[in-house]
Formats: C-alpha cells, structure tokens, sequence
C-alpha cells in the first residue's frame, strides 16, 4: 500500500505541481524543517526529549505531500505577520525565510466558533507543514508554525500527545500543572510539555508571537480545554478535528475544584485527559 501510495504522489507530483509558485510552499517547508532538524541537534544535549523529535524529522519522505488548494489567509493574521513579526536574530532565520514565504503558507483559524469572546478562538492561526494534513504527510508527527495575536490567553488544557515549541518572535508565559511554576519563552528558546500535562500559555507584551509547533504521538488525539466556573467547578470541553478540518467542540465533563487539583497537580503520577 505504502509502495503504491509513494508512486501515486511522484505521478501526482509531475501532474500538478507544475508552476514556480505552486511549488515555492513545498520548498519552502521542506527548508524551515531541515533548517529546525539542525537547530535542534545544537540543543539536543540540553533537552533529551529533544533527540526523538529530531528522529522524527530526519525521516521525513519529502514525496509524500498533500494537495494545497486555494490560500485565503485571514486579514488579522496577514497584518500582524507584516507589521510585527521580525525574524533578524541567527536563533530565528528559519532557513532564510522571509515574512512574505511565511505569507505564502496555507493560514487558518486554531479553533472555529461562531460569535466567540475568546481571544484563543479569535487569535490563534496554524500553517501545518507536516502531519495528517499541511504540505508533507505523516502519520506519527505534526509541524507546523503558529501565531497568537497579542492578548491571547490558550487556556489550561490537556492532550495525550507530546507537544513542543520553538518561538521565533514575541514572547509567551507557559504554565505547567496548576500549582506549577510559569516559566516565559523566548526568542530563540525552545519548551516540551509531556503528554497528558495540563498547561496554558499567555501572550506577553503588545506584539504577536510566531512559534514553531510539533505534536508526536496520536495526532487524532483530542484537545480538551478547562475553565473554571461561578460556582468552583471546572469544565472541561472536549476539542476534536478531522484532517483537512479545524477543531470543533463536541463534548464536556465536570470536576469538582479538589478532584480538578488531585489529577492535574505536579505531585500527580497520572495522565490525564
Ligand atoms: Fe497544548
């Protein structure tokens, strides 16, 4: 199958990649993830959890890719990409992209709801380059890059997956667990959040932050996001998607504030969703 699959793209590929700028993403893509395998091998010794994202990269098969049709970028996103982001220091240039090839990727929305209040639902945007949708395909790990507007708050939340961040402008304040310590990332600087470990993160300051994302393990797992409640509970709503889809809510549970605090504190064992 796998065999079949690989010839089918390399005919694909011949037939419809045709043009310089049809093409120019895929290039593109490709550079920003050769350029974050060697950035991550100078780090690697500092951060073990490193060396399987690492793996991962290496064995990309760059002829498997998916068709990306039509790019309607959102405004908010375009504009903020225009006037805020700079990519000038030797920790951020990203195999010498340039603001105008980061505009030329496929942009969404994080999560879709309508008339929404939230500044993660209004002001989080992914352009996946690899995973079960984006410009490469893989079943086993998602990259991508990811942009929050300034004021944005993602929310404590959970996910049965490996996740990690490479911030390449602006600056964010991570939580893990919720009594851990908050730690910001900056420029430059790199954070792995363990499966199962409920963390938020916060915009910090007046600009956007650009950051490099990756998800290994069970990239259909779900999302669920907590919000504490009037009356001392928490909810937790469960996020999912298909690929090719943006995350829809479909589910919640409730938990009493001390049963919320017994499962997700940095003394627990457990992992948790
Ligand atoms: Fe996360």
């Amino acid at each position: 199958m796998g065999g079949y699959f690989y010839i089918h793209n390399l005919l694909y590929k011949q037939s419809h990649r045709k043009t310089m700028s049809d093409m120019k993403p895929y290039q593109n893509a490709e550079k920003l993830l050769i350029w974050l395998s060697s950035k991550l091998q100078a780090d690697e010794n500092k951060l073990l959890e490193l060396t399987q994202f690492i793996q991962e990269l290496d064995d990309i098969n760059y002829s498997f890719f998916h068709q990306i049709d039509q790019i309607t970028n959102p405004p908010e996103l375009v504009s903020a990409l225009k006037k805020n982001i700079f990519l000038n220091s030797y920790a951020t240039q990203i195999g010498s992209l340039n603001i105008d090839n980061i505009l030329d990727f496929d942009w969404k929305h994080v999560y879709q709801e309508e008339d929404s209040k939230n500044s993660y639902i209004n002001g989080m945007f992914v352009s996946r380059l690899l995973g079960l949708d984006g410009y490469y395909r893989s079943d086993r790990i998602a990259f991508g890059l990811m942009l929050l507007l300034p004021g944005v708050l993602y929310p404590l939340h959970t996910h049965l997956v490996q996740e990690f961040y490479y911030c390449l402008s602006g600056k964010l304040v991570i939580q893990h667990d919720f009594d851990g310590q908050s730690f910001s990332l900056d420029e430059g600087q790199i954070s792995v959040t363990p499966e199962g470990k409920l963390h938020s993160l916060e915009v910090v300051g007046k600009n956007p932050v650009l950051l490099i994302y990756s998800w290994l393990g069970n990239l259909r797992a779900p999302i669920r996001i907590w919000e504490k409640t009037k009356s001392d509970k928490w909810e937790g709503f469960v996020w999912t998607r298909l690929p090719g889809q943006k995350w829809i809510t479909s589910d919640k549970k409730e938990l009493s504030d001390e049963c919320f605090k017994k499962l997700y504190s940095k003394y627990s064992q457990n992992l948790n969703m």
